[in-house]
């Protein structure tokens, strides 16, 4: 085999992509990543998952000494200062300790890593940085970039996207947030925690489409609580600059008369689309459907033999663990093993405080599909939570009126995150609510919260 050679080439190195990778090269497969940026772990290391991470633990800190939550608790600060320049220190070491971290295993693994941007020849070979290279197969993991705002156009200045809302050098007086999704309200949570008024503009009636109805709502109510302005079935229409300002235009979304909103930062995070340009699709024989996504059956196969994607270039949501799951997937299918991922059972978190998180079903689905149970408890009635003055939120389990069996999980709570961990697992198990009910959870932790709504399905928690 020619150095230029491979069993397997996967395109991005994104969770999806080196995940693959590693997998594939375990399992004793020659294997090549090839990704456009100067370090590993494409948006999620770079600039999605890890850094906002980091800016939303270093900010969460920062106003819980500034609000007088600490004092509460007996921890007296003086001369307390917001030192902006470490706190980007801060998210700098992380992507740094990652991205680090993926090279380390790459070379540990002998994953040949190939820099530069990839374009398919043909639909076994690719050209990256003026050189051709061959595989056997393909794995196109190119991820997702920001879906622009026509009339909001980004100057990474006043008007930025995900990326440049992390490197803000100041804080900024007002910042209009434009989209009441993930981004939007966790982003927008760092900059408010930091001293930001931010207006959440959304064009939909509620925030956070696709989440259960009532966590929508609960969630709503507790970011009101904690100053966002949110301002739903609201569009944008257009964006000036005026001195160091923007003034936004915006409008009902049904039509109606037009206002503007003055703000020194505007955050345009509406959605992200897949990336497919500049890879020369058409060469291998592959074309994008209309959302922009490549297409792929159970086994993530393309159209074309040979050529598999993953990820959020693919159909489903775009999510990091949803990518990794699928590139641990295609490398075992590839190596000749079964592999598999239950598209229905991604949980989903968004890292605010409290946090919000869900698996499976909204009730609504689940009510959409036939007869259910519902049980619901609330963190105010978990006595870690309570303790911890986490009492905001609650915990949700639909169940199969008949079977019992658990069709969804959402929860709104401090460590919500961490929590549907056990749901997941109960689903993918087959789960009833009556298994949760009966499982003993430690004490005193938020996750009795579980245990207690899964009480709740047949009218029997007992701390409310
Ligand atoms: P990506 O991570 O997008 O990686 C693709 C890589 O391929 C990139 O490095 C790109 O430069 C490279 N590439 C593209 N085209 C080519 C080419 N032709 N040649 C060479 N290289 C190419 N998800 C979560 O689950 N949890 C979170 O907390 C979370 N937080 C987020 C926060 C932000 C601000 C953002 C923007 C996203 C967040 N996400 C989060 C989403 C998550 O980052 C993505 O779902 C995930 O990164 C998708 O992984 P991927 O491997 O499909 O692609
Ligand atoms: P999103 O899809 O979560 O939210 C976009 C929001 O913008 C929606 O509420 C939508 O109704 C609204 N919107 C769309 N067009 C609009 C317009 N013209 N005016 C006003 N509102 C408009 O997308 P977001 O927040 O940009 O995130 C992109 C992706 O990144 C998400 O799909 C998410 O999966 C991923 N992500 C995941 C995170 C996590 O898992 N914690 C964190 C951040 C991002």
């Amino acid at each position: 085999m020619a150095d230029t050679d491979f069993d397997l080439i996967i395109i991005g190195s994104g969770p999806g992509g080196y995940v693959a990778a590693i997998r594939a090269a375990q399992l004793g497969l020659k294997t090549a990543c090839v990704d456009s940026r100067d370090t590993l772990g494409g948006t999620c290391l770079n600039v999605g998952c890890i850094p906002s991470k980091a800016l939303l633990h270093a900010s969460e800190l920062y106003e819980e000494a500034h609000s007088g939550a600490l004092a509460k608790w007996g921890v007296k600060t003086s001369g307390l200062e917001l030192d902006l320049g470490a706190m980007h220190g801060a998210r700098l070491e992380a992507i740094k300790g990652l991205t680090g971290g993926i090279e380390f295993l790459f070379r540990k693994n002998k994953v040949e890593w190939l820099k530069g941007h990839a374009k398919f020849t043909a639909k076994d070979s690719i050209e990256v940085a003026g050189k051709a290279y061959r595989a056997k197969n393909f794995v196109i993991a190119t991820g997702s970039s920001v879906t622009p705002l026509p009339g909001v156009e980004i100057d990474h200045q006043r008007i930025v996207d995900s990326t440049s809302a992390l490197e803000l050098a100041k804080v900024p007086g007002t910042m209009v947030v434009i989209g009441g999704g993930v981004i939007g309200l966790e982003l927008g949570s760092v900059w408010r925690r930091l001293g930001a008024s931010v207006i959440v503009v959304e064009y939909l009636d509620q925030i956070l489409p696709g989440m259960d109805g009532d966590v929508r709502k609960e969630a709503a109510r507790i970011f009101k609580k904690q100053g966002f302005d949110i301002r739903t079935a609201t569009k944008v229409t257009g964006a000036a600059k005026k001195g160091k300002k923007v003034i936004l235009t915006v409008e009902p979304a049904k039509g109606g008369a037009a206002s503007t909103i003055e703000a020194d930062t505007v955050l345009v995070s509406i959605g992200r689309r897949p990336n497919t340009e500049g890879l020369d699709l058409a060469k291998a024989g592959l074309a994008t459907n209309k959302a922009g996504q490549i297409e792929v059956d159970r086994d993530f196969k393309t159209s074309v033999p040979g050529i598999y994607a993953i990820g959020d270039v693919t159909p489903g949501p775009m999510l990091a663990h949803k990518a990794e799951d699928e590139g641990i997937a295609v490398a075992e299918i590839l190596a000749g093993q079964i592999g598999i991922v239950n598209h229905e059972v991604i949980p989903s978190v968004v890292y605010t405080m409290p946090e919000i998180a869900g698996v499976g079903l909204t009730e609504e689905e689940a009510r959409a599909q036939g007869e259910v149970k519902v049980g619901k408890f609330p963190m105010m009635g978990n006595s870690r939570a309570k303790t911890n003055r986490e009492g905001d939120g609650f915990v949700k389990i639909i169940a199969d009126a008949k079977s019992d069996r658990v069709l969804g999980v959402w929860m709104v709570a401090s460590v919500a995150g961490t929590m549907i961990a056990e749901a997941a697992l109960a689903m993918e198990f087959g789960a009833t609510s009556e298994d949760i009910a009966y499982t003993c959870h430690a004490h005193p932790t938020h996750s009795e919260a579980v245990k207690e709504a899964a009480m709740a399905v047949t009218g029997k928690p007992i701390h409310v």
